[in-house]
């Protein structure tokens, strides 16, 4: 079943939200809207996304009725753009954990998996006026009740109810995941969120092969994350090399 627009509006009032059945990214939607001007905390919200978009180039698979594509709309300090890739993966960890859902955990720099499988994409997007920064949309793709199409996508994805256990209602899911946006947004550019996103990560202690965004794979000892949310690997010639982003997997 689609979500229901009236409906969202009521639950999400007094919140600036803009939803269609079918986009082809909720991102690009409210970079559009950010550049025209929307304040921080609007949402646009998608029931089926055509060309969802995911980090590194990928596609993110977002079929109708079955998962959450969201994209809100903030207006950090810009000291604290960097965090804003963690206060979506801390939200939508605590979102889960509400639920009383046991093994989820951030592998980094933002996947939200549970029982190290993904149930939830995340892909910051800046907006720039110039050098100065207009804002920010932190796009957030959940996993519902998503029928995998392939065998690599089931070994490796799995959704909210498959951990849940019983069927959830997509609306009240978004409020919790808002809920948890909004609380975290006043904790932007502090040690607290630093905090909870580090505890949750399951990619410290663990050798792993870090694919660069334009380059190399560096396989290394995933030893710790600084204050910028990088994570250090220590590389076998003994060096400490840090990554701001790049993909991560186990060797
Ligand atoms: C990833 O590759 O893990 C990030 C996936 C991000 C998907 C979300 S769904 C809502 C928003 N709109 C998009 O086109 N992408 C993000």
């Amino acid at each position: 079943m689609t979500l229901n627009k009236s409906l969202l509006k009521q639950k999400l009032s007094p919140r600036d939200i803009r939803f269609y059945e079918s986009v082809d990214s909720t991102n690009d939607i409210a970079l559009d809207w950010l550049r025209e001007g929307a304040l921080s905390g609007a949402v646009v919200i998608a029931d089926e996304q055509r060309r969802g978009r995911g980090r590194m180039g990928r596609i993110w698979y977002t079929p109708p009725g079955v998962a959450l594509a969201v994209s809100v709309v903030l207006k950090p300090p810009p000291n604290a753009v960097g965090q804003i890739t963690m206060l979506g993966a801390v939200a939508v960890a605590q979102m889960c954990e509400s639920l009383g859902i046991a093994g989820v955990g951030i592998k980094w720099p933002n996947d939200v998996q549970i029982n190290g499988r993904k149930v939830c994409g995340i892909l910051p997007e800046a907006a720039w006026d110039g050098d100065r920064l207009t804002g920010v949309v932190l796009g957030i793709g959940v996993n519902v009740r998503v029928d995998f199409q392939d065998d690599v996508l089931r070994q490796m994805a799995t959704n909210i109810e498959t951990e849940y256990g019983q069927s959830i209602n997509r609306t009240d899911l978004l409020v919790k995941l808002l809920s948890q946006i909004d609380c975290w947004s006043a904790s932007l550019g502090t040690a607290d969120l630093l905090e909870a996103w580090r505890k949750r990560l399951v990619t410290l202690g663990l050798v792993v092969v870090v694919r660069e965004v334009q380059g190399d794979s560096v396989e290394g000892l995933a030893e710790t994350v600084d204050e910028q949310g990088a994570l250090c690997v220590r590389l076998a010639d003994g060096t400490l090399k840090r990554f701001l982003a790049g993909d991560v997997t186990l060797r």
